[in-house]
C-alpha cells in the first residue's frame, strides 16, 4: 500500500516541527502504521540549517520516550510541494509563508496542523523565547493533534477500501 508523505513545517525547524516529526513517527509505530506513513520536517527559514533540534525539544521528547536528537534542520525546498502529500504548518504565519512560496504545480495539500487535526484554527505557538514548560505544552498539543492526524489517515484508508471519498 502506498504510504502517505507528511511534512511538518515551522520557522526554524529546531523546536516544533522536529518534535512533531518525532511524535507522529512514534504514534505511527505504536499503531503499526510505520510502513504507511513517511514523515519529515522543515523550516521556512534557513538560520538553523544543519543543526540538531533545540535541546529543550530534545529533552521534552526524550522524557516521553522519543529520541529526536539525530534530526538535522533544513529549509523547505520547492520540490517538497511535489514530494509530499500533506504539508502541515505549525502556525498561521508559517502557513502564509508556505502559501507564498508554493510552486504553482505543487500538489501537496497545505494546511494549518491544528485545523487539519481538529477542525479548529489554532497555532502551535512558537516556544523558542519561552521556557521548557512551553515546550512541554507544545508536546501535549502535538500528541493530541498527531493522534487525530493518524485517525484521519486510517479513516481515509477505510473509506478507500469501501470505495467512498477520503481526506488523505
Ligand atoms: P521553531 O522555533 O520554528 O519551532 O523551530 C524557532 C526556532 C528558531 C527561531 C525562531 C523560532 N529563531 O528566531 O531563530
Amino acid at each position: 500500500m502506498k504510504s502517505t508523505r507528511i511534512l511538518f513545517v515551522c520557522l526554524g525547524n529546531i523546536c516544533r516541527s522536529p518534535m512533531a516529526e518525532g511524535v507522529l513517527g512514534h504514534l505511527a509505530e505504536k499503531r503499526g502504521l510505520s510502513g504507511r506513513v513517511d514523515v519529515d520536517s522543515a523550516g521556512t527559514g534557513s538560520w538553523h540549517s544543519g543543526e540538531a533540534p533545540d535541546q529543550r525539544s530534545v529533552n521534552v521528547a526524550r522524557r516521553h520516550g522519543i529520541d529526536i536528537s539525530g534530526l538535522a534542520a533544513r529549509k523547505i525546498l520547492p520540490g517538497d510541494f511535489s514530494d509530499f502529500d500533506l504539508i502541515l504548518a505549525m502556525d498561521r504565519s508559517n502557513l502564509r509563508d508556505l502559501a507564498r512560496i508554493a510552486p504553482p504545480d505543487g500538489q501537496a495539500d497545505l494546511h494549518l496542523f491544528w485545523t487539519f487535526a481538529t477542525g479548529q484554527a489554532q497555532d502551535v505557538a512558537d516556544p523558542y523565547y519561552d521556557d521548557e514548560a512551553a515546550f512541554e505544552a507544545v508536546y501535549t498539543m502535538l500528541l493530541e493533534g498527531c493522534d487525530k492526524v493518524l485517525d484521519r489517515l486510517e479513516d481515509g484508508e477505510r473509506s478507500r477500501r469501501g470505495n467512498t471519498s477520503s481526506v488523505i
